[in-house]
């Protein structure tokens, strides 16, 4: 049989059998098959052709001189898992085989055999190993995916959000992360250190806001024996496994006024106590903080030490709320959407233009966190091809009005795109100047930027579009300026 043109390179099968016979046997049948065959008269042998790589699939004896077929299979298993292993036994030592196959053989052969049962054997044992293999390489997709640090954003203030912190994350100045809650900021804590020049050290986080106050302050900074009831043993604190690292503060807000002159210390000394302690220890930790409390505030309200919110505060990076950036909706989505449909085997292309609309349109009061719930629990209910509308929560597809172009019938003529195909939804409780302000971007983007077709559809002069567009961005301009700049 020969091999089809531009088929891949024919498998390599290496044959471990000391008897001359059977080597010269098998090694006929499987090279008119089209594979590739290399033989080994023993067990030391066959381990080092195995070792110089390229093998495929180990064909061995049960008996050999020097190495067993058994010790040759857990020599395999040890040396390349991925390769696998067909025992060739004779008459009577079939207990044997099957003994063999709980450690990892995958089948075996009586000896004498038939051509099409060993041919039999081999395919299947190679389409096993190209299942795991396939297997593998998807996982390690969906590992890449969901690797932490994996950020994903394409608005303008996302984007200048990552640029600030893939500056800072070069220095090793200490960085308060504000935002409110599920909008990234452990991620944006991560890919600082990832990009840091600490990125081979540990990265350590602590949640100031999980653990009581005494106990927070064992976790950070460690005890010695004996140093409360229960203290059997010295600990290591955080600090120190963090040492040559970063140390994440999340909640940082939470510190106790008995814990932040502790904290002071560290950031200005580098030095701390253990617990019960009195040694001083010193170590090189760079720490990051977030909090999505207004920090500023609580120092105002003399609830947060002002000497230490200025230390914390070298740098601050501030994550947006989903709702400032909605351009971001459509792209967080499909992600989570490929990440969920790959765990949950599902065959997902994406939104339909009303699902999508619907979560363009909401507020997303938890962020990219509440995205993410929402994309996951649609994958489950999902029965097509796409997410509809249907499977989203209620709270995403109410309190919205649909606003539609004008119907098929009704469209202004020679205007370009269907002017009725596109809709969008519009949280109630939005202001009617920002209702405007979205139905002109919509319409404009419907006319690819032709503002005077989207005057046309909107019925309104052109003048009046250009004058709205300003308005508009003077209107973003001053959200962006702080309150008294
Ligand atoms: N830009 C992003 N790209 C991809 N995933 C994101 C992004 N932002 C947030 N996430 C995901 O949203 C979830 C919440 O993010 P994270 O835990 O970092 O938020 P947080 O700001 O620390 O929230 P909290 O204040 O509640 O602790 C996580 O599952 C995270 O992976
Ligand atoms: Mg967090």
């Amino acid at each position: 049989m020969s091999e089809p043109a531009g088929a891949p390179v024919a498998p390599t099968l290496l044959v471990a059998d000391d008897d001359p016979a059977v080597r010269q046997s098998l090694e006929r049948m499987l090279t008119r098959e089209g594979y590739a065959v290399v033989l080994a008269p023993d067990g030391p042998a066959a381990l080092e052709r195995l070792r110089a790589g390229g093998v495929d699939l180990v064909l061995s004896d049960l008996k050999m001189p020097g190495l067993t077929g058994l010790e040759l299979l857990r020599e395999v298993k040890a040396v390349s898992p991925d390769v696998d292993v067909i025992l060739l036994t004779a008459f009577g030592t079939v207990e044997e085989a099957v003994k063999a196959m709980k450690d990892g053989a995958v089948d075996f052969l009586t000896k004498p055999f038939q051509r099409a049962q060993l041919i039999r054997i081999i395919r299947k044992a190679l389409e096993h190993r190209e299942l795991v293999q396939e297997n593998r390489a998807l996982q390690r997709r969906l590992d890449d995916l969901l690797r932490e640090g994996h950020i994903i954003g394409a608005s303008p203030a996302f984007r200048r959000m990552m640029t600030l912190v893939d500056q800072v994350a070069n220095s090793s100045a200490t960085v308060l992360i504000q935002g409110e809650s599920g909008t990234g900021k452990e991620l944006i804590a991560r890919r600082i250190h990832d990009r840091s020049p600490r990125r081979q050290g540990p990265f350590v986080a602590v949640n100031c806001a999980a653990l009581p106050e005494g106990l927070l302050e064992s976790e950070l900074f460690g005890y010695e024996k004996g140093a409360f009831t229960g203290a059997a043993g010295r600990k290591e604190g955080r600090f120190e496994l963090a040492d040559s690292g970063t140390l994440f503060l999340d909640e940082v807000a939470d510190l106790s006024p008995v814990t932040q002159p502790k904290i002071l210390r560290v950031l200005q000394e580098g030095e701390f106590e253990r617990v019960g302690g009195t040694k001083t220890l010193r170590v090189d930790v760079r720490v990051v903080t977030a909090t999505n409390q207004d920090l500023a505030g609580l120092v105002r309200e003399k609830r947060f030490r002002e000497d230490l919110y200025y230390r914390l505060n070298v740098i601050t990076v501030t994550a947006p709320p989903l709702r400032e950036r909605r351009e971001d909706v459509a792209v967080l989505a499909q992600h989570f959407l490929r990440v969920y449909a790959a765990k949950n085997n599902r065959h997902l292309d994406g939104f339909t233009d009303e699902a999508l609309a619907c979560l363009e349109g909401y507020s997303w009061p938890g962020n990219v966190r509440e995205l993410e719930n929402v994309v996951e629990r649609a994958v489950v209910l999902a029965r097509g091809a796409a997410v509809e509308a249907g499977h989203l929560p209620d709270n995403v597809t109410q309190r919205a009005v649909v606003l539609e172009g004008p119907a098929p019938g009704e469209r202004p003529a020679g205007d370009g795109p269907a002017a009725g195909e596109r809709f969008f939804k519009i949280r109630i409780g939005a202001s009617l100047a920002e209702i405007e302000q979205r139905v002109l971007e919509e319409t404009l983007r419907l006319t690819g930027g032709n503002k005077t077709s989207a005057a046309k559809i909107l019925g309104i002069d052109p003048k009046t579009v250009f004058r709205k567009l300003k308005q508009g961005e003077a209107d973003d301009a001053a959200a962006e300026r702080p309150p008294d700049g």
